[in-house]
């Protein structure tokens, strides 16, 4: 498989004998350079866990992930990850500069460079005026918008995203996924995005990919034909949109029912 991110026949468990508990099996996946790829599945179906093999913070029991043609068996330069806890995944006594600069640590690059690179990169996410402020005295939005810039900023290429729009409320979630997309186009992101909301999996991505119950695997790739630059209103009224939307709910709606009887 080609593509600057692989998973081939990947399988992740946690625990052992009894105990041991199977999350992810056989799972296949290419992520094409310049995509916005959407994961979505059932809640506890294993993207979390997905998402933290693909990125190598967790080893696979089986299989093979590669960035850029290389195995993947620790977090390599050129990935980066949001989580959906930004609370707690950006460091509350650094200033919101210190924050991205912080995701620029391991880059060789001069002093005044990576200032100038994290200045630009806080303006594009609207945050110019804000650096010297600390996390904890902004808004959820904006937090997350910092940990977002501190991922591009680390000279990232492909960013992983888990469920980053989660715990903002609707109408910022919307500009949110809009600055998201203008921002993998601005800065040149492969974009993979967790999320187990269907509509948002279906506005955001040139592709969505269904997964099934635990343990998972991908079970259906559904190619979004819409056009670029998305509109929340015009996008999410398109035939192409609806049709994507069914048939990804009725996927997991099915999924669930399974569930359920079992
Ligand atoms: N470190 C861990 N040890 C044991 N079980 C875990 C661990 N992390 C997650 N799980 C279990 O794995 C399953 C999948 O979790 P997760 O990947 O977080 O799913 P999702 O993100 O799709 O909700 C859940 O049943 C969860 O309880
Ligand atoms: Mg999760």
């Amino acid at each position: 498989m080609t593509g600057i991110l692989t998973a081939s026949s990947v399988g992740k468990s946690y625990g052992t004998g009894t105990a041991r508990m199977a999350i992810i099996d056989g799972l296949e996946l290419s992520i094409a350079k310049g995509e916005f790829v959407s994961l979505v599945g059932p809640s506890g179906c294993g993207k979390t866990t997905l998402l933290m093999c693909l990125s190598g913070l967790l080893t696979p029991s089986v299989g093979e992930v590669r960035f850029k043609g290389q195995t993947v068996s620790a977090p390599p330069i050129g990935l980066s990850v949001v989580f959906q806890d930004y609370s707690r995944s950006l460091l509350p006594w650094k200033t919101n500069l210190d924050n991205v600069l912080f995701g620029m640590r391991r880059l060789s690059m001069a002093a005044a460079d990576k200032k100038a690179r994290a200045a630009e990169i806080i303006a594009a996410v609207g945050l110019s005026g804000f650096e010297n402020h600390h996390p904890w005295q902004v808004s959820g939005g904006m937090q997350q918008r910092v940990a977002i810039a501190r991922g591009i900023a680390s000279q990232s290429e492909l960013l992983l995203l888990d469920e980053p729009l989660a715990a903002v409320d609707a109408q910022t979630r919307a500009d949110m996924q809009d600055l998201l997309l203008d921002l993998a186009k601005r800065f040149n992101q492969t974009c993979v995005l967790v999320t187990h909301d269907v509509e948002e999996a279906v506005y955001m991505a040139d592709r969505v990919l269904v997964l099934g119950p635990r343990p998972t695997r991908v079970v259906r790739e559904i190619v979004v034909d819409l056009p670029k630059p998305r509109d929340q209103i015009a996008t999410r009224e398109a035939p192409a949109f609806l049709h994507a939307r069914h048939e990804v709910m009725a996927l997991i709606r099915g999924m669930r029912a399974g569930q359920n009887l079992s």
